[in-house]
C-alpha cells in the first residue's frame, strides 16, 4: 500500500506484509484487462437463486455474488463458502424516532446474521478462497472473539485445522463457545488481543516450519470479502448510496475495506458518490480517536506521519497503557490496519468519533428494543451517530447507515448485567468446575505470553525451530 516503495507481489505468494517496506498490502486487479462491468445492477439478477445445487453456490453468497468485483480466484471452484453474507438492511423507524432523526432516513445493516453470528464471515469466505488455493492446511488468527469464531467455522467446514489465540478472560461467551463448539485448537493466552496477535505474526512469519495461514485482517483477502457489506448496502437502496456509513472500529480492517469498495467502484464507473465514513472508537479503546480527531494524523501525499504513530506507541508501552473497555471486540491499543484507516477516511472524507462504554450500553439496549438487537461493540456505530448528531456533523435528514457487526447473542453477559445488575462472568469463575465428559469435548488450553509455550501448545517443538 506504500506507492514510494511499489512492490508487486504474485497472487499466490502466502505473505501479510511488504518484504521490502514492511507496509500492508493491498490486492490490486488490473480491471482493463477483466470483463468490464457495465452497471452494479448487473449483479441482481443472482439474488434469489438456491444454494443448494453446486452451479448455484457462488451466487448465493452474498459476497460471491458481487464475485466480479473480487477477482482474485482462478476458477469458481475456488471458493469457499458457507452461505455467508444474506444479510439485511433494515430501516429503523422507532429508533430514528428516539435519536431525532427523521423518519425513513436512519438504516441498520445487519451482519449478525451471518452463519457465525458476526461480519467476519464476510472476509473469511474471501481469505479461506486464497488458503485453498495456495494449498493451506492449517489456519490461525488471534481474535477478541468472533474472528476465532468465524475462522473455527470455516476451518471445519474447509477440513482445515483452526488455530485461534485470545486473550484469557477477554472475550464474550458466546464466542469462547463457538470455537470450542466448531473445533478450533483454542489458546488462551495470559494476555490482551494486542499480545496475541503479536505472537500469531510471529509464529506466521518467522516459524514458517509451522505451516500456518494467517487470517487477521492484515491479510489483505480478508478485506476482498468485507467490502461486499457496503455492495449489498448499495443494493438494498436500489443502487442509492447513503449520506454516511457509520461503522465501529477496532483493529480497522472493516473500514478499510468498505473505502476500498468505494475507491473501486468509483474508478470502474459504477457510482458517482461515496458516502461519507464514520469510524466509532470506544473511549478505553481509542487509538484512532486520538491520533487522527485530536493529533490531526491524516492521509497526506499517499502517506502518514509514522513518527507521529510510533511516538503514541511508546508513550502506551512506557505507561503501560491497554485498551479497556465493555465492547470486548473493539477492545484493541494498537490496530494493525491504522494506515488503511486512514486512507479510508481520506477517501470517504471520514471523521473518526469516541463513545463511551455507557453509551454504547445505552445504544445498544436500544437497538435491542426497537431493532433486532446486537453486541455492545455494534452499538458503538449507533452511539457514535448520536454523538455526531449532537455535534451537529450530521443532520437529522441525512441518510445513515449503521453497520452492526455482531450478534446479540454474543454477549449475554454484558445484556444480562444491564437489565439485573447480577455479572454472570464473577458467578462463573466461583463456580465449582467439573471435567467435561462429552465425547466431542474440546477445551481451551491455558498458555503463558511466551513464543516456545505457544509452539509447545501448538504440538510444534520449540528446541527444533
Ligand atoms: N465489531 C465487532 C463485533 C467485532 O468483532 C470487531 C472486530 C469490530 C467491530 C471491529 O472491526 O477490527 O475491522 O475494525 N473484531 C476482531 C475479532 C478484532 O478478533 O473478532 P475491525
Amino acid at each position: 500500500m506504500n506507492p514510494a516503495c511499489g512492490a508487486t507481489y504474485a497472487i499466490d505468494q502466502i505473505i501479510v506484509s511488504c518484504t521490502a517496506c514492511g507496509s500492508l498490502l493491498d490486492i490490486k486487479y488490473d480491471w482493463a484487462k477483466l470483463p468490464r462491468i457495465k452497471s452494479l445492477s448487473y449483479f441482481e439478477h443472482r439474488w434469489g437463486t438456491k444454494g443448494t445445487a453446486a452451479e448455484g453456490r457462488a451466487d448465493f453468497s452474498g459476497v460471491w455474488r458481487f464475485r466480479e468485483l473480487l477477482p482474485f480466484y482462478r476458477t469458481e471452484d475456488d471458493i469457499v463458502t458457507i452461505g455467508e453474507g444474506r444479510t439485511v438492511l433494515q430501516q429503523a423507524d422507532i429508533l430514528a424516532r428516539q435519536m431525532r432523526m427523521n423518519p425513513g432516513n436512519l438504516m441498520l445493516q445487519y451482519e449478525g446474521l451471518n452463519p457465525s453470528g458476526s461480519f467476519k464471515d464476510n472476509g473469511m469466505t474471501a481469505a479461506f478462497t486464497h488458503a485453498r488455493m495456495v494449498g493451506a492446511h492449517r489456519v490461525a488468527c488471534a481474535s477478541t472473539g468472533n474472528t476465532s469464531a468465524s475462522l473455527a467455522l470455516f476451518a471445519s467446514l474447509a477440513e482445515m485445522q483452526g488455530v485461534v489465540f485470545i486473550g484469557s478472560g477477554k472475550i464474550a461467551l458466546g464466542k469462547l463457545s463457538q470455537a470450542l463448539d466448531y473445533g478450533a485448537l483454542t489458546l488462551q493466552i495470559q494476555g490482551d488481543f494486542d499480545a496475541c496477535l503479536r505472537r500469531v505474526r510471529q509464529i506466521a512469519v518467522d516459524k514458517p516450519q509451522m505451516g500456518i495461514y494467517l487470517m487477521n485482517s492484515v491479510n489483505p483477502f480478508r478485506l476482498e470479502g468485507q467490502k461486499s457489506i457496503m455492495y449489498r448496502i448499495l443494493e438494498a437502496r436500489d443502487w442509492q448510496p447513503p449520506d454516511w456509513v457509520i461503522v465501529p472500529g477496532g483493529n480497522l480492517g472493516n473500514c478499510s475495506a468498505f473505502a476500498k469498495a468505494f475507491d473501486e467502484m468509483r474508478e470502474l464507473g459504477l457510482i458517482k458518490k461515496i458516502p461519507r465514513l464514520a469510524i466509532i472508537n470506544a473511549s478505553g479503546a481509542n487509538t484512532l480517536y486520538e491520533l487522527h480527531t485530536k493529533q490531526g494524523v491524516s492521509w497526506k501525499n499517499n502517506w502518514y506521519d509514522t513518527g507521529a504513530v510510533q511516538k503514541f506507541y511508546a508513550v502506551m508501552d512506557e505507561n503501560n497503557i491497554h485498551a479497556h473497555t465493555v465492547a470486548s471486540a473493539i477492545e484493541i491499543g494498537r490496530p494493525v490496519n491504522l494506515p488503511k484507516a486512514l486512507r479510508a477516511l481520506s477517501i470517504m472524507n471520514g471523521v473518526v468519533e469516541e463513545v463511551t462504554d455507557d453509551e454504547i450500553l445505552e445504544h445498544r439496549a436500544m437497538v435491542a428494543r426497537w431493532g433486532f438487537g446486537c453486541e455492545p461493540a455494534s452499538a458503538a456505530s449507533v452511539a457514535g451517530l448520536r454523538r455526531l448528531l449532537d455535534k451537529q456533523v450530521i443532520s437529522p435528514s441525512d441518510s445513515v447507515v449503521c453497520i452492526l457487526t455482531g450478534h446479540e447473542l454474543k454477549d449475554p453477559n454484558v445484556t444480562v448485567k444491564y437489565h439485573t445488575g447480577i455479572d454472570l462472568k464473577l458467578a462463573q469463575e466461583s463456580a465449582p468446575r467439573s471435567e467435561p465428559h462429552g465425547k466431542m469435548s474440546n477445551r481451551p488450553v491455558p498458555v503463558e505470553d511466551s513464543l516456545d509455550a505457544i509452539i509447545l501448545a501448538m504440538g510444534g517443538d520449540p528446541s527444533a525451530l
